[in-house]
């Protein structure tokens, strides 16, 4: 098979001249261009994203993997998205991240890839642009950090985070504990290591075939991170040879893998975004309630927080990722390719437990049930979700006052105020939280519960929003409301005091009050000022699609512009980079 970056570097004539004199600028020898697959190393390291703070040495083991297997390693930067620092949100910018990759990809003389990513947003950006340009490409993910510990005791990320700043405004510890907590949180290279959006994320690249089986549970700071690194770099060489594409890999099948997996694991409620966007990226419809449907089938097995007990560095030692998908194959479409060239199945035939308490078995699961919950009624005409395994029982089945805020600053303002008139069975409600209104769809669905309740002990409450929530939160929360305030949906109109139904074993989501009521008021309802007339934001605010539909860009699906084109998008726009291959 001829290599594409044969076009660049084998050409003989004065485009070949330039195209090798230029990269023997680096001080690479003639030898680099006899033949050997360019791996492209496409790293989204930046000291502004703590978590990926250490793709630079993982990088450095894919280069020896990479040279070993007679391959020719070029490591490129793109656009990172550090997770505590961007506003008004990572997700504002995933899109824009998976444009860099793609278009970096497909303008280079590359021959494969291997993505290395890590913080939340990182690992959806790069599966989506790589599944778009439809190279070869494989994924190392970053690892999750070593526990956190405080005084003795074990503390999770995000998860504790919220757990302690309850604590410190409730009065039950002080401002010195909370310093302290904030230096033992931390401790290594690494994303968040509950099982949060970062963790949930790396375990379904892994789920949908595009890691070699076992990559997304080891440590950040484990010397068996690099190995793995390296052992990713040797396989891309084999790739590009074998010329094994993501659009083999990333098939409906392992998409449906990839779902139930993230029910096992209690995963992130942000996985449903991603996932339907990769799919888009495919030509892959996911609707929502299929993954309602793959969830009610799908036994919840993983012992970790926010959801569980125990941490992701338990996870490890007790076998990792391949044990859950081993216990799963009876659920899961066992023939579904993978990097490795193998099958799903074949990849976790040797993976053996070490620990039953943080890996269930699907006859003894903590739930029979795992995963996302997705809500409908009038309130989410096409959709809203629910992490029932973060919330409270109690709460299932829930009819409260709603006590609305219009938008962030408003919550701000007053959850804390001793007027605010609010009990328990209140129904906290967040307008413009969504794509459109934040813009962003931050992750502010977790609503902080009121002071004074959570001085009289009260620790969870049913909140309503078209924000996202961290996937290392947890409580009874309704997330991702569709459509979104900001777009005329119907969370725009709720008042204070209206009673709102909230009904998980039954999906639904109601606002209670009269369809000539909801109809007067959306009416009256006018569009909020848009936020950006200019730039990235305003392309963004033309562009994005809703919750439901995975916020994508309406022009980057597999067939934009609502036809199906002769030939693949990918192949039509690799066909013209193709055609141009030099600047000169
Ligand atoms: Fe990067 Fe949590 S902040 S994964």
């Amino acid at each position: 098979m001829k290599l594409r970056s044969q076009d660049w570097f084998g050409r003989k004539d004065k485009l070949g001249f330039i195209h090798r004199a230029w990269m023997k600028a680096e001080g690479f020898s003639h030898d680099v261009f006899q033949g050997r697959p360019v791996i492209g190393i496409c790293n989204s390291w930046s000291e502004l994203t703590n978590c990926n703070a250490h793709l630079r040495q993982v990088a450095d083991a894919v280069k020896r993997g990479v040279w070993a297997a007679g391959g020719f390693p070029l490591e490129f930067p793109t656009i990172s998205l550090g997770e505590p620092f961007m506003r008004p949100s990572t997700m504002m910018f995933r899109n824009l991240m998976a444009m860099d990759v793609e278009e970096t990809i497909r303008a280079n003389p590359i021959d494969a890839v291997v993505l290395l990513c890590g913080c939340d947003k990182t690992t959806p950006a790069q599966l989506m642009g790589a599944a778009s340009v439809d190279v070869p490409a494989i994924m190392v993910t970053g690892g999750p950090m070593l526990k956190g510990m405080w005084q003795n005791r074990e503390i999770g990320s995000g998860s504790d985070v919220w757990h302690f700043w309850d604590e410190l405004r409730a009065g039950r510890i002080s401002d010195e504990d909370f310093c302290e907590i904030e230096s033992c949180i931390s401790r290594s290279a690494g994303h968040c290591m509950v099982m949060g959006t970062a963790s949930t994320m790396t375990s379904l690249a892994e789920a949908l075939g595009m890691t070699l089986s076992g990559c997304a549970s080891v440590p950040a700071a484990d010397s068996r991170r690099m190995v793995v690194a390296e052992q990713s770099g040797a396989r891309a060489v084999e790739m590009a040879r074998e010329d094994l594409r993501p659009s083999q890999i990333l098939t409906r099948q392992a998409l449906e893998n990839a779902i139930r997996v993230n029910a096992a694991i209690g995963g992130s409620t942000n996985a449903i975004l991603h996932l339907t966007a990769l799919a888009g990226r495919l030509g892959i419809e996911l609707p929502m309630k299929l993954f309602d449907d793959l969830a009610r089938s799908t036994p919840f097995l993983v012992n970790v927080r926010p959801s569980g007990k125990y941490l992701m560095e338990d996870f490890y030692y007790a076998g990792g990722l391949p044990v859950v998908i081993k216990e799963l194959l009876p659920l899961l479409h066992r023939d579904a390719l993978t990097v490795t060239g193998k099958t799903v199945a074949e990849n976790v035939a040797g993976a053996r437990c070490h620990n039953p308490d943080v890996i269930r078995t699907l006859d003894a699961p903590l739930a029979a049930e795992g995963g996302t919950v997705v809500l409908f009624g009038n309130l989410a005409p096409t959709g809203a979700v629910l992490k029932p395994t973060a919330a409270s029982p109690k709460l299932m089945q829930h009819t409260g006052r709603a006590v609305v805020f219009e938008d962030h600053d408003d919550l701000k303002e007053r959850i804390d105020d001793p007027n605010l008139d609010v009990d328990e069975n209140c129904v906290l409600v967040l307008k413009h939280g969504g794509p459109k209104g934040a813009p962003g769809m931050p992750e502010w669905g977790n609503l902080p519960l009121p002071a004074k309740l959570l001085k009289k002990g009260v620790e969870d409450m049913v909140r309503i929003s078209d924000a996202r929530m961290s996937g290392t939160s947890y409580g009874t929360v309704v997330l991702h409301v569709s459509p979104e305030a900001a777009v005329g949906g119907p969370l725009a109109i709720v008042q204070n005091g209206d009673l709102i139904e909230l009904d998980v074993p039954n999906r639904k989501l109601n606002l209670l009050i009269g369809p000539e009521e909801i109809q007067r008021r959306l009416a009256a309802w006018e569009p909020p000022v848009r936020h950006y007339d200019r730039g990235y934001g305003r392309l963004f605010l033309e562009h994005i699609q809703q919750a439901d539909q995975g916020c994508d860009f309406d022009f980057l699906g597999h067939y934009a512009g609502g036809e199906e084109l002769k030939g693949s998008a990918r192949s039509r726009a690799r066909r013209a980079a193709d055609r141009l291959p030099s600047p000169f």
